[in-house]
């Protein structure tokens, strides 16, 4: 029995590849290579170069191996691109995760674990923010997640399928093998590092002027290998048979821009040179999850979960990795 981890190649993807192997299991691993790296995977583990919505191909991957499983983490993931260009985040996300989902039914899998979003929220009512905040998404990317998480309900009542929703909060930090390695980069925390390493100039700050203490954006930063953590318990949650659950993943901490800076400075040495920009339209001041149902739900507990642990391995990673995969 195996698991296959769409977007293994991916940033999260290549980190749950790792704990899935640690933890013996069978992985078999779907990407395209758009935004992944055929480097972050072990030679050992089976891939297939192709697109989740090739109804072929998840056919052939279901016959090769017994899949038992998928975690589903493969999708364009980038705010700003998919206002500029929508259609390509809706056939991308949405028709071909409708093309993915039958085939593993088609094949008999009937367990899921997906990867979704903060960013289904949409504008912030209360913080922190529960999953029974209302979710009205301000962009494309945000709609293209929260369609997903509506077609995997109507699937489970209609065809029995189990699945977890995990959403997330600003997924960062490293291991010691996979780190973040995205072209082009919009997350923080690889580009302040990437301005320390001279990389880039300077790191853009978008907005100052938020009612935050210094006036710039807070996020709830959660380590790339606590996120995967909860998704080895979300698949034991439906190996037990348990209902389908859509479940928050933070830390309920929230940090400011600056603050993330100031960290990176002490920690790499470097001055890191800042720029400010106006805010970005659809950045909410602050996004802090509230993580108890993950606790209580999955038993899940985050292990790296401070700023200094977080920026910590991301510098270990590109230093040790300063060309990234290099592929
Ligand atoms: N990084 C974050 O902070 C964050 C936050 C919330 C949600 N997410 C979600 O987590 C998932 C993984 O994010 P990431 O940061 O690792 O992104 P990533 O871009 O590094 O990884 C996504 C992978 O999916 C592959 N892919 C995309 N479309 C595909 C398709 N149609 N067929 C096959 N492969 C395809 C890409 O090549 C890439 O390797 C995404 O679904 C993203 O929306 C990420």
């Amino acid at each position: 029995m195996a698991i296959l981890v769409t977007g293994g190649a991916g940033y999260i993807g290549s980190v749950m590849v790792e704990a899935l192997l640690e933890n013996g299991e069978d992985v078999v691993v779907l990407d395209n290579l758009f935004r992944g790296h055929r480097a972050s995977i072990d030679p050992k583990v089976p891939f297939y170069t192709g697109n989740i919505g090739d109804r072929k191909l998840i056919d052939r991957i279901c016959a090769d191996h017994e899949i038992e499983a998928c975690v589903h983490f493969a999708a364009l993931a980038y705010v700003g691109e998919s206002v500029t260009d929508p259609q390509l985040y809706f056939k991308n996300n949405v028709e071909q995760g409708i093309a993915l989902l039958d085939g593993l039914l088609d094949a008999g899998v009937r367990r899921i674990v997906f990867s979704s979003t903060c960013a289904t929220y949409g504008e912030p009512q209360y913080m922190p923010l529960d999953e029974q905040h209302p979710q009205s998404p301000t962009n494309p990317y945000g709609w293209s997640k929260l369609m997903m998480e509506k077609i995997l309900a109507a699937c489970d009542h209609a065809y029995g399928l189990k699945y977890v929703a995990l959403r997330y909060f600003n997924a960062s930090g490293a291991t010691l093998r996979r780190g973040e390695d995205h072209s082009p980069e919009s997350h923080l925390i690889p580009n302040v590092l990437y301005a320390a390493m001279g990389r880039i100039p300077h790191v853009s700050v978008f907005g100052g002027d938020y009612p935050t203490p210094d006036g710039t954006a807070i996020r709830d930063y959660i380590h790339v290998a606590d996120l995967c953590s909860a998704h080895v318990l979300a698949l034991e949650h439906l190996r037990k048979g348990e209902t389908s659950e859509c479940i928050n993943l933070g830390t309920e901490h929230g940090y400011s821009v600056m603050e993330v800076i100031e960290t990176a400075r002490r920690i790499t040495g470097s001055p890191i040179e800042t720029r400010m920009e106006p805010r970005r339209a659809g950045d909410p001041s602050r996004l802090v999850a509230n993580a108890e149902k993950a606790r209580a739900v999955l038993g899940w507990q985050p292990r790296y979960d401070n700023l200094e642990t977080i920026i910590q391995s991301a510098w270990d990673w590109h230093r040790s990795h300063p060309d990234g995969y290099s592929d």
